[in-house]
């Protein structure tokens, strides 16, 4: 069976992953903390949907621990582990407090690492893959991103480390998603903000990202035809990081 776990599932591009994946024939195990999300993720996909919705916050061991026991219970094997739950705090250095660094990379950096593990022998019988959600904030900045830069940096040097330690068993990669626009996939009453024509034009290739970007990205990566990569970061920008910005 081809089955993938994906965090951070409710909403944003962790939903936008769920419901590519459903429509490829995957099954999908989802987990958020955000049970709203989940809820709604469900309305989407529909009751037929092979879908196990899991309430899961991933910076905390016991509740990852006690989510791979309940997908263990449906599944004996895992295809592929997606770690996107996220979050992101921007706020200037000097009064950023330990509270909130340590809850950014809790969530962006302790998370994967959790999950990774709890995944590990599930995805061990089927050779399965790890795809880490980073950031092209891991490198490149603006002002006041400390925590989630670091946070993302981090798990780019996680996605190459585990590629050591886990091969040839398991392949990890990361992709690095630049700007991808979830206005249309966060909860039912929430409306974002349009894009401007300028949001789209800044961009080298004339948009912003959307989250089938990253889908068709880690579905490849996931795919054990190409069981050749591991340890890689890709970066999915729309080519805004060869970009030179100099006015
Ligand atoms: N949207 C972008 O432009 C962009 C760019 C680069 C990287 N990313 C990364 O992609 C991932 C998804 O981002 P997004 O824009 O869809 O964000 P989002 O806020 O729209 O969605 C994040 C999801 O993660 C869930 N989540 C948050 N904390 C959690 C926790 N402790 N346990 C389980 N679930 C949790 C949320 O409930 C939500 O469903 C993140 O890792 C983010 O850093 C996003």
């Amino acid at each position: 069976m081809k089955n993938v776990c994906i965090t951070g599932a409710g909403r944003g591009i962790g939903r936008g992953l769920s419901l590519y994946f459903l429509q490829a024939g995957y099954a999908v195990a989802a987990l958020d903390a955000d049970q709203q999300a989940l809820k709604e993720l469900q309305e989407l996909a529909g009751t037929a949907a092979e879908l196990l919705i899991i309430p899961c916050d991933v910076s905390s061991q016991a509740e990852v621990k006690q989510a791979f026991k309940h997908i263990s219970k449906s599944w004996d094997s895992l295809y592929g582990l997606i770690n996107n739950a996220g979050i992101s705090k921007f706020e200037p250095f000097e009064t950023l407090t330990l509270d909130n660094w340590q809850q950014v990379l809790g969530i962006n950096l302790t998370g994967p690492m959790l999950c990774s593990q709890a995944a590990l022998p599930l995805l061990r019988k089927s050779r399965g893959a790890i795809v880490n959600i980073a950031s092209t904030r891991a490198v490149m900045s603006e002002p006041d991103t400390e925590a989630y830069a670091a946070s993302k940096g981090g798990l780019v040097a996680l996605t190459h480390a585990l590629a050591i330690s886990l091969g040839p068993d398991v392949r990890v990669n990361c992709v690095s998603p630049g700007w991808i626009d979830v206005t249309g996939l966060q909860h039912s009453e929430q409306k974002g903000d349009k894009l401007t024509a300028n949001d789209h034009s800044q961009h080298p290739v004339g948009r912003v990202g959307q989250a089938e970007d990253v889908a068709r990205l880690a579905e490849f990566l996931i795919d054990p035809a190409n069981d050749f990569i591991t340890g890689q970061n890709y970066l999915l920008d729309g080519g805004m990081t060869r970009k030179m910005i100099y006015s």
